[in-house]
């Protein structure tokens, strides 16, 4: 694998912020506290730091909603802290990417203040507006807690105004080409300052026309392929992510024929991880993986199990929506639009055994996976916080006051922390996971090691394992230039055995990768492998 291929291996990591490290004592997480906990993401074993937005904001979305695409947010720090950041990271040999929110600014940014005020302003142009707010009727809401309609009245413009988020982030007009070459400029500025790459919001909603759901349009990828060829002809090696919460075959689209983006978040993929492990049934996940296209050598899936957002159920049935809900969010606050608003561990009631096995379903899917900052020590949620904040809290790095995230008096910090019975951050804290062998933390850690010494995982094939009909036990074959890993999960709280065609392997000795239990050669006769309750196994098949 190339360099210029880096992404198809690695391990990210997702950080926000706010809730970090707070390097200047005001309460906040800051790029200076950032920049001091640079050796925990090597010590942990990841690749890649993608960071949520960090530019000046009303923070009406939590930073989505950008008031300046050039200036860091003075809670954030300064320019040059960022920079400071960023080399330090880079002299670790740490990537990172910032978020790109394309489809809309914040109605406080200079071009919809100047935009709104007239219509002969150079700006008014860059928005989308009508007199009626009658268009484009086929367009879902997205914030359905919150927005009645994709148009709102604005009386200063006299217009309404078109926006698919929260009615205070304006969509920009991708018509105009001046707004296109904006988005090339603000790119060419983080790019120039070092930046690995981009998360690209938002995607799928560039562009509007009548007719049609606005979601995907042909002119969104055209647009999208320019970014891609502008940042190939000037920026090599650096990498775009799209967000495009669709199905498998609209995000296929995404990665044109290797030449839009780099990858793409598999969203449909998350809740069927949670749906199997619900159900004791691998179904839903061969499913998906079987509705899944093949994507270019060039490019790679993303893989999560939770992120800032909520865990989104717009990519499954409306039965399977109403099983999730029921599920995993039986009171009415853990629900947020179409989605539940809960962090990994309570989800699983805190049971390290799910939780590792949903890690290491993660790791065994195609795909490079992206960890949520927190989860990794299995963080607690506040459902009593306000839209996604409960996922957001500030990171337990000990069992300090304030858990080591800031010297602010307590009652200052941004939000509470985690103090809970189950998972106060007294107990669930980095240091002590980082002394205790066989925490959550030390079980990441080393399945990320391994991973990554196994090319098989970032670029093989994936198939089901054969002659298996135990629906319990989701068994993945992964392989890759000679390479043959297989992964065992049991989804259930009782022992399963299961046999396994290995037959064509036969001959060939089999090593536990995570553990030291010893198997069988491969052989012509089923192979058979006992699990304990969730438990899972990832056996390298040495090729002779
Ligand atoms: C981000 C959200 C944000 C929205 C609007 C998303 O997809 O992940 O956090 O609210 O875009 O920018």
């Amino acid at each position: 694998m190339t360099d210029s291929l880096w992404y198809k291996n690695a391990v990210f990591y997702e950080v926000y912020v706010r809730a970090f490290r707070d390097g200047s004592g005001d309460a906040h997480g800051d790029l200076r506290g950032l920049a001091e906990k640079l050796d925990y993401f090597c010590e942990l074993g990841v690749d890649c730091i993608w960071l949520l937005p960090l530019y000046p904001s009303p923070l009406c979305d939590d930073g989505y909603d950008i008031a300046d695409y050039y200036q860091i947010h003075p809670d954030y720090g300064t320019l040059d802290d960022f920079k400071h950041f960023l080399n330090e990271a880079h002299a670790r040999g740490l990537r990172v990417i910032t978020d790109l929110v394309l489809n809309h600014t914040s109605d406080q940014h200079p071009w919809f203040q100047s935009a709104r005020r007239s219509r002969h302003s150079p700006y008014r142009d860059y928005y989308v507006w009508s007199d009626t707010g009658q268009e484009y009727p086929d367009a879902r809401i997205i914030f359905l807690d919150t927005e009645g309609s994709n148009w709102s009245w604005d009386p200063v413009a006299g217009q309404y105004f078109w926006h698919r988020f929260y009615s205070s982030q304006p969509d920009l007009n991708y018509d105009n080409p001046a707004v296109r070459q904006e988005m090339l400029n603000v790119m060419k500025y983080w790019l120039d300052l070092g930046v690995d790459g981009f998360r690209a919001d938002a995607v799928p909603y560039l562009f509007e026309r009548e007719g049609t759901n606005c979601e995907n349009l042909p002119e969104t990828h055209d647009y999208l392929k320019e970014v891609r060829r502008y940042l190939n002809e000037h920026y090599p090696g650096r990498v775009l992510l799209a967000e495009a919460n669709q199905w498998p075959q609209d995000v296929r689209l995404y990665f044109g024929d290797g030449d839009e983006f780099h990858m793409a978040f598999h969203f449909p993929v998350m809740p069927r991880i949670y749906m199997a492990l619900a159900k004791t049934d691998r179904t839903p996940l061969l499913d998906i993986l079987s509705q899944t296209p093949e994507i270019p050598a060039n490019t790679q899936w993303c893989t999560f199990l939770r992120n800032h957002d909520e865990l989104t159920l717009e990519m499954v049935t409306p039965e399977e929506r109403d099983f999730m809900w029921n599920t995993f969010a039986p009171e009415p606050r853990m629900r947020l639009n179409l989605g539940i608003r809960r962090r990994l561990a309570p989800l699983l009631d805190g049971d390290q055994r799910k939780i590792e096995l949903l890690y290491s379903i993660l790791f065994s899917l195609p795909g490079s996976p992206i960890l949520y900052y927190g989860d990794e020590i299995g963080m607690g949620e506040n459902i009593w916080l306000e839209d996604r904040n409960g996922v957001r809290t500030p990171m337990q790095w000990d069992d300090s006051p304030n858990a080591g995230f800031s010297t602010a008096p307590m009652e200052a910090l941004y939000a509470p922390l985690i103090d809970d019975e189950r998972f106060s951050y007294r107990q669930v804290n980095v240091a002590v996971q980082r002394r205790t062998r066989g925490s959550l933390w030390n079980v990441i850690r080393k399945m990320i090691a391994v991973r990554k010494e196994q090319p098989a995982f970032g670029c093989g094939a994936c198939q089901t394992a054969a002659a298996d009909n135990n629906l319990t036990v989701l068994a993945l074959i992964r392989s890759w230039s000679g390479e043959t890993i297989l992964t065992l999960h049991n989804l259930s709280d009782q022992p399963q055995s299961v046999q396994l065609d290995l037959s064509c392997w036969a001959g060939a000795p089999v090593a536990d990768l995570l553990s030291d239990r010893r198997f069988p050669v491969c052989g012509d006769e089923p192979y058979p492998v006992e699990l304990g309750a969730y438990e899972y196994l990832w056996l390298l098949i040495v090729n002779s």
